[in-house]
């Protein structure tokens, strides 16, 4: 039977309507707030590149971090950024880092909130790259080597999840290897398993200066045709130790986010980038679309693919708007 019988307008007739039969709700309890620190006192640099955003010292950022939790968000995600670098990133497991003291200053402050931590080279390398370079080459081995020093230095200081996203091969294992070896066999590891060679990173770079000084990062981020291969990344991570798997960019691979939660049925957490983020504020400054409408519709879109977790700039925006 088709129309008349039918008429799909009866069930968008009203709002009350609208709301009885939605299918998929955004809610604060997905959110996850990304921080940025660096080493000072009393600092909050606005990101110019990043609408809203800034660069806080481990005094600054407690406070903020409780005003994520006062919104009913559950989660931040810390990135270190503007440390000393070197050819290694020995700053990256700095007892007294950034991101460390962060963590300290953050978990006298608020209790119950989980504390995420981003572990990459990129910010403390000289090259600006995810790992150790040797003849211009980032060696895999080696890095994973690193990376779980810092995912220790951070599990240990008291970080709730450690979040590898540089996309050597192994380093979930490595990592999983090395927390289970200090006795941190509770941190959660929360894998960016299909990371691509996205050009939506560009705020971002700015906001973390950790732009590659050469080359690219294709040689270990994904090619954003591949979906099948992202599959094999996400069960290798598994495989290795992952609780969460993270897709990221997330958009433009909003089929991968189905995939990976249809296939592996595990929480699945998308990043919704500062490429994206200022894409949406770039067309409001420009009078071209309603900030606000665009913003609950990406997120409930990435919602609705799939994704249980989502990393956004948008998170105290998002979460405001849910209590009004
Ligand atoms: C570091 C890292 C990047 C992002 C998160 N972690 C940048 C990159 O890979 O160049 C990007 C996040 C964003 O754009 O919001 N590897």
């Amino acid at each position: 039977m088709g129309f008349p019988e039918h008429r799909m307008r009866r069930l968008r007739s009203s709002a009350a309507m609208r709301r009885l039969v939605r299918e998929t709700a955004l809610s604060v309890d997905d959110l996850v707030y990304p921080l940025f620190v660096r080493n000072g006192r009393g600092l909050k640099e606005p990101i110019a590149s990043m609408a809203g955003c800034y660069r806080f010292s481990a005094d600054t950022v407690a406070a903020e971090a409780a005003e994520v939790a006062a919104l009913g968000i559950p989660a931040v995600l810390l990135f270190g950024v503007g440390g000393e670098k070197d050819e290694i990133g020995s700053e990256a497991w700095a007892p007294d880092g950034a991101v460390q003291t962060a963590i300290h200053e953050i978990r006298n402050e608020c209790s119950d909130l989980l504390i995420m931590t981003d572990v990459c080279l990129c910010a403390y390398t000289e090259t600006g790259h995810c790992g150790a370079v040797v003849d211009g080459v980032v060696e895999n081995d080696r890095t994973c080597e690193l990376l779980a020093k810092m995912a220790v230095s951070h599990a240990r200081t008291g970080a709730d999840v450690v979040a590898p996203s540089d996309m050597m091969d192994g380093r979930v294992g490595a990592i999983r290897k090395a927390l289970e070896e200090e006795g941190l066999q509770d941190t959660a590891i929360m894998s960016y398993a299909a990371k691509y060679a996205s050009a939506f990173y560009g705020p971002f770079r700015d906001a973390a200066e950790s732009a590659p000084s050469f080359g690219d990062r294709k040689t270990y981020q994904m090619d954003p045709a591949n979906s099948d291969e992202a599959m094999r990344e996400i069960a290798l991570d598994v495989e290795e130790g992952a609780d969460i798997v993270t897709v990221k960019p997330a958009l433009c691979f909003l089929d991968v986010v189905y995939r990976a939660k249809q296939e592996f049925g595990l929480p699945v957490a998308a990043y919704y980038v500062s490429g994206e983020y200022m894409m949406l504020h770039a067309a409001a400054r420009a009078g071209l679309l309603d900030l606000e409408q665009g913003m609950m519709e990406s997120l409930t879109a990435i919602k609705r693919a799939g994704a249980d977790i989502i990393i956004t700039y948008f998170a105290k925006d998002a979460a405001r708007l849910l209590k009004a």
